[in-house]
């Protein structure tokens, strides 16, 4: 049986003939979002810091949805990298549709073990980034509508033990976010986050207590399950496809209901 809303709504959910850049998308959740978008028909940037195989092999499965693929290392943290990454997208594929902050570090620490320098990283990272991709981004959206994601996390608006400098970064972020999606609304781009519950990536391998957030996570879940980033994927090409016009300046939770249970 075909998909009758489709049918009606051509594009509803169809990337085809639009760019996207995925930041941090060679491992994890961002290789998810890219696959993702791929499979909606998008060409897409896949952006990676230190493993360049690994952003290959997400480059080699998205030419095998028959998407183009542009691998292009920078640290997001580096203005001048990021430059060099907007110009190497509009060299090879001369627009951007579609910007996916996703790309994140940082050092897991009490409050009262960060230094300034480990706050500075963290915060550089994952917040400050946005404004250079954001503005370079704009600049490759010029003529035609953008949706810009940012990839933000619980610890945003939560106290989680050895989060302060990353949770802090999140919080900075989803403010960005709507500072941003006030500006850039009415010039037709689109800017939201989201925001997700426990996922098991390598990232998680790097918690102290891994094991006792897991298993917490479990136990509170009312889907019963850890988010995955199937789950992160699919509410991001939501959130870039037609479907979501009206979303702007939002984050929203994908978690299977463990932020709300009291
Ligand atoms: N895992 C979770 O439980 C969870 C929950 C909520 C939100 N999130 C968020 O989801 C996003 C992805 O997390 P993940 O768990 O998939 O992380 P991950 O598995 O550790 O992957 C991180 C990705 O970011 C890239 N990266 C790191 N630093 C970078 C930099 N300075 N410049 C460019 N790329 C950089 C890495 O590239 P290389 O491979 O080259 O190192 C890698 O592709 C992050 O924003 C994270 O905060 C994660």
């Amino acid at each position: 049986m075909s998909n009758r809303f489709c049918e009606i709504n051509p594009g509803c959910m169809d990337l085809t003939g639009k760019v996207a850049l995925v930041t941090g998308s060679s491992r994890g959740i961002g290789r998810a979002i890219a696959i993702r978008l791929a499979q909606a028909g998008a060409d897409v940037a896949i952006n990676y810091f230190r493993h360049r195989s690994k952003a290959e092999e997400t480059a080699a499965e998205i030419q095998a949805q028959g998407s183009k693929a542009l691998v292009v290392g920078a640290n997001v943290a580096e203005e001048a990298d990021v430059s060099k990454m907007f110009a190497a997208i509009q060299e090879n594929f001369g627009r951007l549709d579609v910007l996916v902050s996703n790309a994140a570090s940082g050092i897991l620490k009490s409050a009262l073990e960060l230094n300034m320098r480990y706050w500075r990283w963290t915060m550089d990272i994952n917040a400050g980034c946005l404004l250079p991709l954001a503005q370079g981004a704009v600049k490759l959206m010029a003529g035609h509508s953008g949706s810009i994601v940012a990839v933000s996390s619980l610890g945003a608006v939560r106290a989680i033990p050895n989060y302060a400098a990353v949770g802090a970064s999140k919080a900075a972020l989803e403010s960005l976010i709507r500072h941003l999606a006030v500006e850039l609304a009415p010039i037709g781009v689109r800017v939201n986050a989201v925001s997700a519950g426990l996922v098991e990536t390598d990232a998680v391998k790097h918690f102290p207590n891994r094991e006792q957030m897991i298993t917490e996570s479990l136990r509170r879940t009312p889907a019963g399950r850890l988010t995955e980033p199937d789950d992160v994927a699919n509410t991001v090409l939501y959130l870039c496809s037609d479907m979501a016009k009206m979303i702007v300046g939002q984050t929203v939770v994908i978690d299977g209901g463990y932020s709300i249970v009291g």
